[in-house]
């Protein structure tokens, strides 16, 4: 098995970022080079104010401050970093095809195919290539089949080594992972390879949470954890409509059925609808590849868990346009909350999105407020929708730093992120600002409902009557 001492990251994202900070932090002794395309955001990483990082974690700018220009470099110089590497991940982003064959539902490889053409054309000694996007079960054969048959005769091993980090928790999600799963051939170079990347995490876990298989598994088993992480969302999601209808308490039915020990208490809170990069993507890959062989029910059974999703954050936006007395034009909203989960400035997929979207169709007149969310981000992920005009977007809503300020005349309040921030606001302030009835929407069961109630505000909560 080889030590490992220079390894590059190709892709300098949510995932490529944290997780070579993480590795640079544990394993001193290995030179850590993250490449990107995108000039502007390694020029981020490289900023001098780590509040300008182009991400923003929770412990990341810490992680960053010890290890960058030791052993943590971020450069756009992608040949370079790949000709020195020993071990190289593929760190792109995958996205939804949005063409062609598969549109809507196969995963993008436009960036993996490059990445291996780029490997191929620059590599003059044996690598390992380590996929840490995520990827249809297969790719793998794809990758091997570009590198040995464009490259310069040099020797690949390729591994599958998934990210199974959170947004929002990432750093401490990457320094105590419940487990590191490593797919590779099972030959006795693909072993080797299999354990160099093992050593490199065995710097700080221990080795009974390192998992090898072989690369079909690994590759599957990423999809497979996202689409039960996303099936429990949407499961709970589905009964808050019926805690709605029946007046139980969805958290009540969460924690009588958590505590089942086979069931387990984790990842049951009911919300406006998950949002964010992965769990659509990836149940949309998984039903696609199903699609592909064949597996029509298979296919159909997880497709649910999305249909299940948009039907969540269609039904919390038409209850705020049917409680506001059927008509929200010309009303102002306030949305607490842009990204598509606290301590993250990540809104692809938000749910946010969808509801502003569905409310500035009845011409509502919103107003957002996101700790950490840009003005440029809000207004492109509306303009992405691609449902109105840039310029209707930007006429109807606005973006706020003051979000008490912004509650002046309001006619409700919208709360798509569960920012703690938003708990500890002066709410009796906040009402005394609104017309009344003053409504607020706690789409992430944020507030407490009696103590709202008592300030006077309409409150709705989803999952209770
Ligand atoms: P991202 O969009 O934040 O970052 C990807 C980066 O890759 C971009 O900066 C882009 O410029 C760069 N890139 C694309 N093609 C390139 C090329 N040919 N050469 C050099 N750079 C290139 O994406 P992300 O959120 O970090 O996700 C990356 C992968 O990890 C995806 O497959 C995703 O599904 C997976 N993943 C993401 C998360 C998450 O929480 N975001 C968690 C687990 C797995
Ligand atoms: C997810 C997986 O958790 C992670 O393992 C994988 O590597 C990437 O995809 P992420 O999307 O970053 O991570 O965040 P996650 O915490 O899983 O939340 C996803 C969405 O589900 C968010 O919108 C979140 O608010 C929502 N959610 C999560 C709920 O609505 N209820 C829950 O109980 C949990």
């Amino acid at each position: 098995m080889k030590k490992i001492s220079k390894i590059c990251c190709i892709g300098a994202g949510y995932v490529g970022g944290p997780t070579m900070s993480v590795i640079a932090l544990k394993c001193p002794e290995i030179q850590v080079t993250v490449v990107d395309l995108n000039e502007k955001r390694i020029a981020q990483w490289n900023d001098d104010n780590l509040d300008n990082l182009p991400i923003y974690e929770p412990g990341l700018k810490e992680i960053v401050a010890e290890t960058r220009g030791k052993n943590l470099f971020f450069s756009s110089d992608v040949d370079k970093g790949i000709d020195e590497a020993e071990m190289i991940f593929i760190s792109v982003n995958t996205p939804t095809k949005t063409y062609g064959k598969g549109k809507g539902q196969a995963a993008d490889l436009k960036n993996i195919e490059l990445c291996a053409r780029n490997i191929a054309k620059v590599a003059k000694e044996d690598k390992i290539v380590v996929e840490k996007s995520t990827l249809p079960v297969r790719t793998a054969e794809t990758l091997k089949s570009i590198l040995d048959n464009t490259g310069k005769g040099v020797k690949f091993e390729i591994l599958s080594n998934p990210e199974f980090l959170a947004e929002g928790t990432a750093i401490d999600d990457l320094l105590n992972a419940d487990r590191v799963l490593i797919g590779g051939d099972e030959t006795p170079s693909g072993q080797a390879a299999k354990d160099s990347l093992s050593w490199v995490y065995e710097h700080w876990l221990p080795k009974e949470r390192i998992l090898q298989t072989n690369v079909w598994s690994s590759e599957l088993s990423k999809l497979v954890a996202n689409a039960f992480l996303a099936q429990r969302v949407s499961s709970i999601n589905s009964i808050s409509a019926l805690c709605e209808k029946t007046d139980a308490n969805v958290a009540e039915v969460a924690r009588a059925i958590g505590f089942d020990s086979r069931i387990g208490s984790k990842f049951l809170n009911s919300s406006v609808g998950f949002g964010g990069s992965c769990f659509q993507k990836d149940i949309l890959n998984l039903v696609y590849i199903a699609k592909s062989f064949g597996l029509q029910e298979v296919a159909e059974y997880w497709e649910q868990v999305i249909i299940m999703n948009d039907y969540q954050k269609r039904r919390f936006a038409e209850n705020i346009v049917s409680t506001l007395y059927n008509t929200v034009s010309g009303k102002k909203i306030v949305f607490y909350g842009w990204a598509f989960k606290k301590d993250t400035n990540d809104t692809r997929e938000s749910a946010a999105i969808y509801v502003a979207d569905a409310l500035l169709e009845e011409k509502a007149q919103i107003v957002v407020y996101d700790p950490k969310v840009s003005e440029e981000t809000i207004y492109a992920d509306l303009d992405y929708l691609g449902t109105r005009d840039p310029k209707e977007n930007r006429e109807l809503l606005q973006v706020t730093k003051a979000p008490i300020e912004a509650t002046k005349d309001a006619h409700a309040i919208a709360i798509l992120t569960e920012w703690d921030e938003f708990k500890t606001y002066d709410w009796k302030k906040i009402y005394a600002n609104m017309l009344k009835p003053a409504f607020v929407f706690d789409g992430r069961r944020l507030l407490d409902k009696d103590a709202m109630a008592s300030i006077g505000f309409k409150f709705y909560k989803i999952g209770e009557s």
